[in-house]
Parts: C-alpha cells; sequence; structure tokens
C-alpha cells in the first residue's frame, strides 16, 4: 500500500516536473487546497498573536486544507458529483466545510479562526463549480468582457468617408480605436489620426485572413463599414462585390466570434427597401433594385443567423448621407449637388419626385458610437434605420435646399430630367431609433451643406470629378488587382458558392 502511494506521488512529481498539463480532477483538487491555504493563511494572520501564545494550533489550522480536499473527495465531489448541477456540488462542498470545521474543533482548533476559515473558503469553492458548470460559450464570454471591455474598437473601413467620422468621434471620447482599411482611397483621410497613441492602422483587406485575425485581437467590439459602396461601383464586377460585400462581412463576423469580440455592428443601407409608396420600417418588405442592395441584405441576414449567446450583431440601414469628410465623396447625390451649384452654377437633377431619407455624416458616427456604447439588451439582433424623419425628401426638395445655401456664393440653376437608370424611391421612417436610443440628427440640409459649400469656397477639394473622389474609378483599379492569381493568393480560400451568404 505505501509502496503504491510512493510511487504514484513520484509519477505526480515527475509529470510536474515535465511540466505536463493537470488532469480536470488534479486542477480542482489543486484548486480547493489552494483555496484551504489562502482561508488558512488569513485565519492565522487575524490570529497570530493567540498563535504565539500556542503553537500546537499552527497545525490544526494547516490540517484544515487537507481535512477539506479529504472530505470533499469522500463526498463525490471529486467523482460522481463532479459532472452535477452547482446546486448539489455546492451543498457537497458547504457539508465537507463544515465538515473540516467541526473535526478541527474537536481535536482542539481555536473557534473564531475556524469559523474565518469556513467564511473564507466556502464562497470562492462553490463560485468556482458554477463557473466550470456553465457552457464553454459562457466562459468565454466572460473571459472576452474581462479581458476584452478596454480593448479598441475595430473599424473595419476606418479610412472611408463615413469611417473616419466614426474614427474621429471614438478617439474623441477616449476610446482606442483600430483600424483595418485596404486604403482603395489612400492614406490621407487617416494622417491627422496616425500619430495618436490611442490609434491604430492596419493596412489589408478584410478577407486577409492574418490581417484580419491581428486586427481582432483584442478588440472590443467591431464596426463593419468596409464594402464596396453605391450602385454604379458593385455593378463593375459582380464577382468582385461579392467578395467585399459577403465574404468579407462573412470572414469578419467569424473571426470576431472566435476571438471573442461580443458585439458586431454592421453598416447596411436603406437602399434595401428599393421602391416603395408608403413610408418604410424595419420590419417592412425589402425591394432590392440592385446588386449593392442585394449584397446589404444578403449580408444582414448571414449575420443575424450566425449571433450565438457570447457574439451578437447590430444592423444599422443609413440613409443617404451627405457633408464633409477627411475622404471626401461626391458621388452622394447631396454633396454632388453643392459641388455642382459651387462648380458650375448648375444643379442637374434627375428623377426629381423620387424621395430618399438623408443624414449628415457626423450624425451617423453619432449613432454607430451610440449603439457601441448601448445595453445590449436594447440592440442585440436589432435592425435600426439611421436617419430622421426631417430629412426625408424629395430629390428635387434637397436640390432647393442645396440652391438656396449656395446663392450666397454665387448664381444657382438647377435643370431637371428623368431618371429612368435609378428607380429607388423610398421614404423611410426612423421611429425605432429615436424611440429606442433616442437619436436624431443635429446636422439638417442646410447646416451640412453650409459647411461643405464653405469647403468648396475655400478650396479645400480639387475638382469634383477628380478620380481621387470617384467610386467607380477607384473599384475598377481594385478590380484588376483582385483578379490577378498573385493578389488572390493571399486573399480567402475558394468558399462554397452554394453558400446562403452568397445569395444564391
Ligand atoms: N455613404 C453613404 O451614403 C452610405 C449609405 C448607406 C450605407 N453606407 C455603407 O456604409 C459603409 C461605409 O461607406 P462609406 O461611404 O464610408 O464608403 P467608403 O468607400 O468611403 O469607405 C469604405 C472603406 O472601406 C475600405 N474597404 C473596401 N473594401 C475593403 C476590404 N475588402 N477590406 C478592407 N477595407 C476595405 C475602403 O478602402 C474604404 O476606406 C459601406 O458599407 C456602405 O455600404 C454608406
Amino acid at each position: 500500500m505505501l509502496q503504491r502511494v510512493v510511487v504514484g506521488l513520484r509519477v505526480k512529481l515527475s509529470q510536474l516536473m515535465e511540466r505536463q498539463p493537470l488532469g480536470p480532477i488534479q486542477a480542482r483538487v489543486l484548486y480547493d487546497v489552494s483555496v484551504g491555504l489562502v482561508g488558512v493563511t488569513v485565519a492565522a494572520a487575524y490570529g497570530r498573536h493567540f498563535l504565539a501564545e500556542s503553537p500546537r494550533w499552527v497545525w490544526m489550522i494547516v490540517a484544515m486544507p487537507l481535512l477539506f480536499v479529504g472530505f470533499n473527495g469522500a463526498l463525490g465531489v471529486y467523482s460522481r458529483l463532479r459532472t452535477s448541477r452547482p446546486k448539489f456540488k455546492s451543498v457537497a462542498i458547504l457539508g465537507s466545510v463544515v465538515l473540516a470545521a467541526t473535526t478541527d474543533l474537536l481535536i482542539g482548533g481555536p473557534l473564531p479562526h475556524v469559523v474565518l476559515w469556513g467564511i473564507l473558503v466556502f464562497p470562492p469553492a462553490a463560485l468556482a463549480r458554477l463557473l466550470l458548470w456553465l457552457p464553454y460559450s459562457r466562459h468565454k464570454h466572460l473571459v472576452s468582457i474581462a479581458v476584452n471591455r478596454h480593448g479598441p474598437v475595430l473599424v473595419i473601413g476606418g479610412a472611408g468617408y463615413i469611417g473616419s467620422h466614426v474614427v474621429a468621434q471614438l478617439l474623441q471620447s477616449g476610446q482606442p480605436v483600430r483600424i483595418l482599411d485596404r486604403l482603395m482611397y489612400g492614406r490621407g483621410p487617416m494622417q491627422e489620426f496616425l500619430s495618436d497613441r490611442d490609434c491604430e492602422l492596419i493596412e489589408g483587406d478584410a478577407t486577409e485572413i492574418a490581417k484580419l485575425t491581428q486586427a481582432m485581437n483584442g478588440a472590443a467590439a467591431v464596426v463593419h463599414l468596409a464594402g464596396l459602396v453605391g450602385d454604379p461601383a458593385c455593378a463593375i464586377d459582380a464577382e468582385f462585390t461579392r467578395h467585399a460585400n459577403i465574404i468579407a462581412t462573412r470572414m469578419a463576423a467569424e473571426v470576431a466570434h472566435s476571438s471573442g469580440v461580443e458585439r458586431f455592428v454592421f453598416a447596411s443601407s436603406c437602399s434595401v427597401y428599393g421602391v416603395s409608396d408608403k413610408e418604410v420600417c424595419e420590419t417592412d418588405e425589402l425591394h432590392p433594385v440592385s446588386l449593392y442592395a442585394q449584397t446589404k441584405i444578403d449580408s444582414e441576414r448571414g449575420l443575424l443567423a450566425s449571433q450565438q449567446d457570447d457574439f451578437f450583431v447590430t444592423i444599422l440601414r443609413f440613409a443617404t448621407v451627405f457633408g464633409h469628410s477627411r475622404r471626401p465623396r461626391f458621388d452622394l447625390v447631396g454633396n454632388l449637388f453643392t459641388a455642382q451649384a459651387m462648380t458650375d452654377g448648375l444643379i442637374t437633377v434627375t428623377g426629381p419626385d423620387q424621395w430618399r431619407p438623408f443624414v449628415h455624416v457626423r450624425d451617423l458616427a453619432r449613432a454607430i458610437c451610440k449603439v457601441l456604447f448601448s445595453d445590449p439588451a436594447t440592440i442585440r439582433g436589432q435592425i435600426f434605420n439611421v436617419g430622421d424623419k426631417r430629412l426625408n425628401m424629395t430629390i428635387k426638395q434637397l436640390a432647393e435646399n442645396v440652391q438656396s445655401v449656395c446663392r450666397r456664393y454665387r448664381d444657382v440653376r438647377i435643370s431637371v430630367s428623368d431618371n429612368p437608370k435609378d428607380r429607388r424611391n423610398y421614404a423611410v421612417s426612423f421611429r425605432k431609433i429615436e424611440s429606442e436610443l433616442g437619436f436624431h440628427a443635429m446636422t439638417l440640409i442646410p447646416e451640412g451643406v453650409a459647411e461643405m459649400a464653405n469647403a468648396l469656397h475655400n478650396g479645400k477639394y480639387l475638382h469634383y470629378r477628380d478620380h481621387v473622389y470617384s467610386n467607380v474609378a477607384m473599384t475598377t483599379k481594385a478590380v484588376s488587382r483582385f483578379h490577378d492569381p498573385e493578389e488572390l493568393a493571399h486573399l480567402y480560400a475558394p468558399m462554397n458558392p452554394t453558400s446562403a451568404w452568397l445569395g444564391q
């Protein structure tokens, strides 16, 4: 018998020396011994003058962890109760704490110290069982809350028109930011952030798995803004559009989840509503009229289906954005009209009676930050239209607004024709984001247009038709790189083309 114990001890010792990982029972015993010892140390420190008078009691107190583990073993905490519910295990652990304390008292242990020991040992021993009982995903959830809460917010597409505003607002609020962007429009929009030590830029494609994994590491949340934007750019090459808008989203969500990131905010678009005669809300049927809108719908559905108890998404359907940004865009109707008015003195309106919702880019960034810092219960799996009812208007009304602002600088005319190409026509309800998140726009059309007109007047931009501002020109360039086998080699591996995410 003694020989078997000695051999067993020697095996355990050699395992420890070789740093072999502990088995689950060994780990539990070690944990209980440690908790028992901490209890003993505190109890001994509490009564050190008392113990000094009678060193015999030191042994009584030292015996307690061994008695505790022994009774745990006898009651089945390490064997038959190992997989039972925490309340049964807690009762058993309470039983062995009481038995260990009683035994110690019987052999002459000091009552106050024994009671103190019991109070110190039971909660951590029982709590650990509660945590172990939770499913693995819940552990990850707890770990991600503990580890990632102070991590950076990852903004994928943070160098873009909207992204650069989101980055600025997050940094302003003291939140560290990490940007993952393939810099289709250059590094310029990022310049002023790069010296900020709370801002980190990773240049790369969202489907480049190594970059994506690096970007997700320790992130507190993800805002996914990257992708091809607008109907004309998305119509250039359907394969590239699916790559940039669907596959990138899918990979970002999967890597976020597996990296322990809990929150994923996705940039969708009110374009998903397509054509509608009535004011549309989040639960209304979708009528996409372009590949761009279809990729947003497919991504929304894939993301909502990918949610787990430790990973959730919030879908934001943006109204048509306008306003100044570090990465200017003149393919957006509000900005285009302003640039036409200021440069040519002529606003060209096609499809004057089509309704469209608008939102200023700063307000949009505000909405994203609001969602990032909202209670998960309010935003988990939710879709919000982002805009403001006061900015629902026809294209002609928008042109008239721009005209009245830009008239301060020069004479401006409006020419009107039909738009057989763009059939989008929708007014959007923003009641949900207003009532649930208290969001409403702070910049209306006149102020936003005035700011842009002033920047144009002061020569802040190149000519509005310059190719650097053109999504179509930059997408055409990116498409040729995308079809280069060398470029493709370090992007995603081929994926199943029948996947629901690809909308087929
Ligand atoms: N601007 C709008 O009116 C509007 C309206 C509705 C929805 N949205 C959505 O908001 C998001 C941001 O729009 P934006 O106006 O800022 O566009 P943007 O083109 O200015 O910015 C997109 C950024 O994403 C980057 N990017 C593109 N593909 C990438 C990839 N595969 N990997 C890494 N980076 C990539 C680009 O380099 C760019 O910096 C888009 O998803 C867009 O569909 C915009």
